[in-house]
């Protein structure tokens, strides 16, 4: 006899972008680049940064903020808070645990969970699933970075492609059947960790003066590898859950990919052939936002009125780790 879930549906999304708006020709006054080049080979126009004074936490609780309202919740009634984060405030505690005392959350579980640009669709699929065990009733989840904390401002290869922002949902349970998240998959390589990784600050190589002198505290990244890495992966893991749910590419009503590169995103539609009117970007406006990438995107397609009642809705991402996911919903 084959188990029922109950559904799991997100009731409301909410996003922050600081305010500060860092163009690509603002980045061409520090580092060897082109407006020019940023636009062509990555689809870039401008990112947000944070302030100084403004940490992971506070962009975090600033997206939840706008969730909860989404919602029509009390924010009494979260019982379960899980934020992705690469760039958490500091090692220890949790960002999450700031961030739920930030909120006013109560004495509720609060961790971090650790998946770099694939944060958000870990926080979705985890969240719903213990919603679905049933030893929760409301989970907040959030993805959050401020990248610019881990930026080389000496490495044009990196610097130019990443922005800060972080974005939230909440999950409850609903009594439809046949809506809400459908299922979500991930999967991890550790193999080359090497591809894209910050090589200090942890306890294989704590902060030293020769850390800090020879800048390895900075995001480094073998660029071309993780670009047809990403390509080929995220259109097998797309495949795979349409697969897994009976459906097929063409029943896709709207794919929100991990915000990397323009270039990948166009390769990842045309290995699916999928129209790129199908897709929801906003890569231009924020860059890589890491763990708040899908959920940014997600957040403004719902605004927009771009996601309605019934529709297939297929996330997807990929980021170190390596790590990747795709979570598929049929919005209720
Ligand atoms: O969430 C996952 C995180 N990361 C990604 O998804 C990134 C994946 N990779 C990429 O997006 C692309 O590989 C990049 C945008 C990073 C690079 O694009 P590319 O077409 O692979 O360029 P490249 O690395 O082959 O560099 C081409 C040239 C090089 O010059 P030479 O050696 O041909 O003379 C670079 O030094 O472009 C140069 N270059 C730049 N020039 C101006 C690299 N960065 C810059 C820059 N401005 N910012």
């Amino acid at each position: 006899m084959s188990q029922v879930f109950p559904s799991v549906i997100i009731t409301g999304t909410g996003s922050y972008l600081p305010k500060n708006v860092v163009t690509n020709d603002d980045l061409a006054k520090i580092v060897d680049t082109s407006d020019e080049w940023i636009r062509s080979r990555s689809g870039i126009h401008e990112r947000r940064f944070a302030e100084k004074d403004e940490a992971t936490s506070h962009m975090a609780t600033a997206a939840a903020e706008k969730a909860i309202t989404a919602a029509g919740i009390d924010r009494e009634e979260i019982d379960l808070l899980i934020v992705a984060t690469m760039t958490p405030d500091m090692p220890f505690p949790s960002t999450a645990c700031l961030v739920q005392s930030q909120l006013g959350l109560g004495n509720i579980t609060a961790f971090d969970l650790q998946a770099a640009c694939s944060g958000f669709i870990y926080a979705l699929n985890t969240g719903s699933n213990m919603l679905r065990s049933g030893a929760y009733k409301k989970v907040l989840i959030i993805g959050a970075d401020k990248m610019s904390s881990i930026l080389d401002f000496e490495d044009r290869s990196t610097c130019v492609l990443f922005g800060d922002g972080a974005s939230a949902a909440v999950l409850e349970i609903s009594e439809e059947t046949n809506c809400g998240i459908l299922g979500g998959t991930a999967g991890s390589d550790g193999s080359n960790p090497n591809l894209l990784y910050q090589p200090a600050g942890g306890s294989a190589q704590p902060a030293s003066l020769k850390s800090v002198e020879s800048r390895e505290h900075f995001i480094r990244m073998n660029g071309k590898e993780i670009f047809k890495q990403a390509v080929r992966v995220m259109g097998q893991v797309s495949t795979d859950i349409l697969n897994c749910y009976d459906y097929e590419t063409e029943h896709i009503d709207l794919l929100i990919p991990h915000q990397a590169n323009m270039r990948i995103i166009e390769s990842l539609a045309k290995r699916m052939r999928l129209p790129m009117e199908k897709l929801h970007n906003n890569l231009d406006r924020y860059g890589n936002t890491s763990g708040a990438s899908v959920g940014l995107a997600l957040d403004e397609a719902f605004r927009n009125g771009r996601i309605k009642s019934g529709e297939l809705v297929l996330l997807v991402a990929f980021g170190a780790g390596l790590t990747w996911g795709a979570t598929l919903i049929k919005w209720h």
